[in-house]
């Protein structure tokens, strides 16, 4: 048998059925309460740790949940699976011109759920507001450096001045506090991110750094380039003091330091070397309309396949429990025979 990073067995296979109603659980007692929607696959960046710079094969069309086709999926999620939080992610869900559309309708839902999205930022300016007129609860902003060179190398995008316009907007319009989620880049990283959590602390944004996961559409991600949470911590301990948030972590996955003795905090999210997936309360929705209970699933159910053949509600709703209940312990990005997903980061959602 393997064990993975958390000490639990891994399941190759589920076979008994899962619970009919109650919340979402899986066969380790997690319960999932917040949604991930990947609206597109598409984007506006190349970020080079996740696409090359022709882009991808993006999903046809016809292959893409309708608005009211995903609004469906949303209502099953909250009213009968316990979905307490919706994050619309990408590709770039700015890209999605009915996203506010989407919002709303979200925003009607009962119980209202909390809505999030995550964004690279561009075209946040000129949208902060009509998202939160829709319902739009938090954002969170990609930003991997503050060097307008770099970023233009990093993304292949010289459109740094947009992402600060975006935040800066995001803020007026209410939607603080703002996280800035940071991939680092292995070779300009730790400069970039001391850089990086100075200009946090003047806007009063909350950085929060993640480890580089191998979820690249090239499959070029190595173990030993990723800037480890150690690396970033001892790197940041030259310039800053931090001392341990003591607020409880519940499923966040960021640990939190509090910055020079002040309640500014960043975090530090250790996806790969010390995984959270223990306490993990996620369940993912495709712009495709495929249900995945893990980043790195390896199988997903095809929710729209369901929907576009007259499944009613509880037959829906029973195929996203059995696909929750399925999920695997742990990623097992440290497993000797881990295998990357197929599905890249672009089209998952992160
Ligand atoms: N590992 C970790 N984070 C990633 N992101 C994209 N690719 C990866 C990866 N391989 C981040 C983006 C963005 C969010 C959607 O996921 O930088 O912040
Ligand atoms: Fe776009 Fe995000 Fe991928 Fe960068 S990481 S190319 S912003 S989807």
């Amino acid at each position: 048998m393997t064990v993975t990073a958390l000490g639990l067995p891994t399941v190759s296979r589920v076979t008994s059925p899962a619970p009919a109603a109650g919340p979402l659980v899986d066969t380790f007692g997690r319960i999932a309460t917040d949604l991930r929607v990947s609206l597109t696959d598409r984007c506006n960046l190349r970020c080079t740790y996740c696409m090359p710079a022709e882009g991808l094969d993006w999903l046809p069309g016809e292959e893409l949940l309708s608005p009211a086709e995903l609004i469906r999926l949303l209502r099953i999620a909250v009213t009968r699976l316990g979905i307490t939080n919706v994050r619309f992610t990408g590709g770039e869900p700015l890209v999605v011109k009915h996203l506010e559309e989407v919002v709303a309708a979200t925003a009607a839902l009962r119980p209202r759920p909390e809505i999030a999205l995550t964004t690279n930022g561009l075209g946040l300016a000129r949208r902060a507001q009509a998202l939160v007129d829709a319902g739009l609860n938090r954002v969170n902003v990609s930003l991997d450096t503050v060097d307008a060179a770099r970023f233009a190398a990093i993304t292949r995008r010289d459109r740094l001045d947009d992402v600060i316009d975006g935040l800066a907007a995001a803020q007026r319009a209410g939607l603080g506090p703002i996280k800035v989620n940071a991939v680092l880049d292995p070779a300009t990283g730790r400069e970039d991110v001391v850089d990086l959590l100075t200009f946090c602390l003047e806007h009063g944004y909350q950085l929060r750094v993640i480890e580089q996961m191998p979820l690249d559409a090239e499959h070029h991600w190595r173990r030993d380039q990723v800037l480890t949470a150690d690396d970033i911590l001892s790197t940041l301990r030259g310039h800053f003091t931090l001392t341990p948030d003591t607020a409880p972590r519940g499923s966040a996955p960021a640990q939190l330091w509090r910055v020079n003795g002040g309640d500014a905090t960043v975090g530090v999210i250790a996806s790969v070397t010390k995984a959270f997936c223990a306490a993990c309360d996620r369940t993912r929705l495709t712009a495709d309309g495929q249900v995945r209970n893990c980043l790195f699933a390896t199988s997903e159910t095809d929710l729209r396949a369901l929907l576009r053949r007259g499944a009613d509600d509880a037959e829906i709703e029973a195929s996203w429990r059995q696909t929750m209940w399925q999920k695997a312990a742990g990623h097992g990005i440290n497993d000797p025979d881990f295998v990357q997903p197929n599905r890249p980061m672009s089209a998952i959602g992160g």
